[in-house]
């Protein structure tokens, strides 16, 4: 490998990088044909420095090995870097929440960490997604990481998914379009964001070998119609494939999702880069679109190494698509603007104050208010002894676990390493900084407010009694790599609620779960806020929503089941073969850690493209708390319903704040057509308003999703006829209906 101008900063580039990066204005650099200025690239570099495009280090476990650069930063990877063509190292760190930092090699390294992806998702507002993902995109930036593998778009098929926080719900259009906003807030700085894990890493129970099923027609009009709006919207420069198998074969060796669909239907010019040990082949993966091969040192070899150099040599692989392989990496590397804009040469200072308020807009909107009884928040002034019970509320609040931990800027208080299961080698229960308590006291001076711990729920329900109001902090630690066995409350936390609201009617519950839990003592308390994972800031957002200095606005992303037997899983699907083999490698090998061998299982996706919400309504149940649900301090009303139809469907109506309080509300558009299919939220708009104060809102549907996926047609089909139109404040709600009639039209994949 020529190093020449290995020390040469700033970047020494070749005739034709210098030639394409010097005549082009910088205002012209997004009309630029990426993929030519790849190619031109590409055929300046040899066989070798094409290879070392195509598989990267995993830092954690290459740092001193032999051959491993010395440069790298202890993060998620690496991917040096061909000087002498301007070709930056790669260097990518997890970045769902914030700049994450799971493996504590940094010590003392900080970032500001987001609330989970479901609070912002419950924002209903791209903005506060695009906000944070700008937010971690300049902080990535640096902490000169170039790659960032942020995009989390999974849908929620199942409540008790282990990454149900890190995601963006059940509902492929608000979940594209915010993971859209985020990839298009991370590239904002020059940097690269993938979407990810493409596709149907829909649990976390044997995601490692579980084989996801289901018809093409329900993935296209499910999964995989979340990615592909996010990419329409957010052009991410990577796309990250998934462990698990789909239809029988690996995500990351699947020719009908990363050629079919991703290259020929989808027109995707960047690179697929595999999850991290997800690749099983080098042939097979790479004739079937993988690009790259990531965090090689977990694979069982390095598969895109030498032996995808041998299987080049035998002919096995054509040479061009080694070429294509490369020439995607540089698309997405030059779309981005990573030439023209290389990395900082050292870490360069973060202005921790501003960024913190992005996380905490991001908790103030996403924090659902699902009861409100007799208006007992926010807290009357006449409230003068408030105890706060349990949830370690006192120091911080929780955040979910895995690869998108966030160290965040205050430290942790609180870090739990588990004894066992799969998460046990990379996540800890770690609570960030903020005091739910400390903020609550300095939002209400004039109050007296304690604190007892909640482990004695008689001592708990004491302090209630003597105290005007109860504030329950109830928490569910969710992680990566492993499921919620069941979405009861662990810990007794049901039972201190039932004890602290039968001593005091005035009991409020403060939900930090990374999904839905079963409430059920939902009707004996007085108010439920869902907080989520609210991120470094989440104490204060909580506090200035319970006094009233926010008034909630968030909507639920996702469906809360009255009970475990509503959702089409009532639990992980392999659960107990995963607990028996763990159990039986734990016995094999005391201490030995969690490597248990557990068979390839199916996982039926029964229900189809009736995901969530639909599944509700196809079934006639009836959940706790729907899809899109949320209240407010104040009262909206809707009215002067007009509704065109033709091509797609357009309503205008008028939304009023009917309150004493500004405030913002999300009416939301369900379409319904004749064949019978549940309803589907075709859009919806975020509106903030005074008192009073009358706005008229149009929504035009996304015609996707009045269309049905032909397998035959190879394409999107809107059915002419009547469809059912209807505004309402969550799935299944009607405050505002009419019909109206569409042309039907056929649309390209
Ligand atoms: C996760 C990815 C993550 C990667 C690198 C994997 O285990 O599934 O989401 O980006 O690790 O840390």
């Amino acid at each position: 490998m020529k190093t020449a101008h290995l020390l040469a900063r700033p970047v020494m580039l070749t005739t034709a990088a210098l030639l394409i990066a010097t005549t082009l204005p910088a205002q012209a650099e997004q009309q630029v044909n990426a993929a030519a200025r790849a190619d031109a690239l590409v055929k300046e570099m040899t066989r070798e420095e094409k290879l070392q495009l195509v598989h990267g280090f995993f830092p954690p476990m290459a740092t001193g090995k032999p051959g491993a650069p010395t440069d790298m930063i202890p993060s998620a990877g690496h991917i040096p870097g061909i000087p002498r063509l301007g070709i930056p190292t790669l260097r990518e760190s997890d970045a769902s929440l914030g700049v994450a930092n799971q493996v504590e090699q940094r010590k003392g390294d900080v970032a500001t960490a987001l609330p989970a992806g479901l609070a912002t998702a419950a924002s209903f507002d791209p903005t506060i997604a695009y906000q944070g993902g700008a937010m971690i995109g300049l902080e990535a930036r640096a902490k000169r990481f170039n790659v960032l593998l942020a995009g989390g778009v999974n849908l929620t098929r199942d409540p008790w998914n282990g990454r149900n926080f890190e995601y963006l719900g059940e509902d492929p259009l608000l979940a594209g379009v915010m993971a859209g906003e985020a990839i298009r807030g991370v590239q904002s700085n020059h940097i690269v964001s993938t979407i990810k894990h493409f596709a149907l890493n829909a649990q976390e129970t044997g995601r490692m070998v579980l084989n996801a099923r289901i018809d093409e027609a329900a993935l296209r009009e499910s999964d995989l119609l979340a990615f592909q709006i996010a990419i329409e919207r957010g052009n991410p420069g990577s796309v990250m494939c998934a462990y698990n198998k789909v239809n029988g074969d690996w995500a990351c060796e699947n020719k009908f999702l990363l050629t079919d669909v991703l290259r020929r239907d989808w027109n995707y010019k960047g690179w697929v880069m595999s999850d991290w040990g997800g690749v099983h082949s080098t042939e097979k993966a790479a004739l079937a679109g993988l690009d790259q091969e990531s965090g090689q040192e977990l694979d069982k070899q390095i598969y895109f190494g030498e032996p995808l150099a041998k299987a080049i040599e035998k002919g096995a692989v054509p040479a061009a698509r080694l070429d294509e392989m490369v020439r995607r990496i540089l698309t997405g590397v030059i779309e981005n603007g990573l030439l023209e804009n290389p990395m900082p040469d050292a870490p360069q200072p973060i202005n921790y104050d501003r960024n913190a308020l992005v996380a905490q807009k991001a908790a103030e909107a996403g924090i659902v208010l699902l009861k409100n009884k007799d208006s007992l928040l926010p807290l009357a002034k006449a409230a003068k002894r408030v105890v706060v019970i349990g949830g370690h509320a006192d120091v911080g609040v929780l955040s979910g676990g895995g690869s998108s931990q966030v160290r965040s800027v205050g430290g942790a208080p609180i870090e739990i390493p588990l004894k066992s299961g799969p998460a046990a080698s990379f996540a800890r229960v770690t609570y960030h900084a903020s005091s739910p308590l400390k903020a609550l006291q300095a939002e209400a001076p004039d109050a007296e407010i304690t604190y007892v711990d909640g482990s004695n729920p008689a001592a708990a329900a004491a302090a209630a009694k003597a105290a005007d109001i109860a504030i329950v902090f109830a928490t569910q630690w969710q992680t990566e790599a492993q499921d919620a066995e069941n979405l009861v409350l662990p810990d007794n936390q049901d039972a201190l609620i039932e004890a602290v609201a039968a001593s005091n009617a005035r009991t409020v519950v403060v939900l930090e779960t990374g999904g839905p839990v079963l409430m059920p003592w939902a009707d004996k308390v007085g108010a439920i806020l869902e907080a989520w994972y609210p991120g470094q800031r989440g104490g204060e957002a909580i506090a200035r929503i319970l006094t009233g200095k926010i008034n909630p606005s968030g909507r639920l992303p996702i469906t809360f089941p009255r009970e475990a037997a509503q959702p089409p899983r009532p639990e992980p699907v392999g659960l107990a073969q995963f607990k028996a083999a763990e159990a039986a490698t734990a016995a094999a090998n005391p201490g030995g850690g969690s490597n248990a061998e557990v068979q390839s299982f199916p996982v039926d996706y029964v229900e189809g493209s009736n995901v969530g919400y639909r599944w509700y309504e196809a079934k006639g149940l009836k959940p706790l708390f729907p899809f899109g649900y949320g209240l407010s301090y104040t009262q909206f009303t809707y009215g002067n319903l007009e509704v065109k139809g033709g091509d797609t469907v357009t309503v205008s109506f008028d939304v009023t704040n009917a309150g004493k309080r500004s405030g913002a509300d999300v009416p939301q558009l369900y379409v319904k057509g004749a064949d019978g299919k549940p309803a589907r939220l075709a859009g919806w708009q975020r509106v903030g308003l005074q008192p009073g104060e009358t706005r008229r809102v149009t929504i035009t549907a996304e015609p996707r999703i009045l269309a049905n996926w032909s397998t035959d047609a190879h394409g999107w089909q809107i059915t002419p006829g009547r469809y059912q139109v209807t505004i309402g404040r969550f799935a299944g709600d009607s405050t505002l209906s009419a019909d109206t009639t569409l042309s039907g039209r056929q649309m390209k994949p």
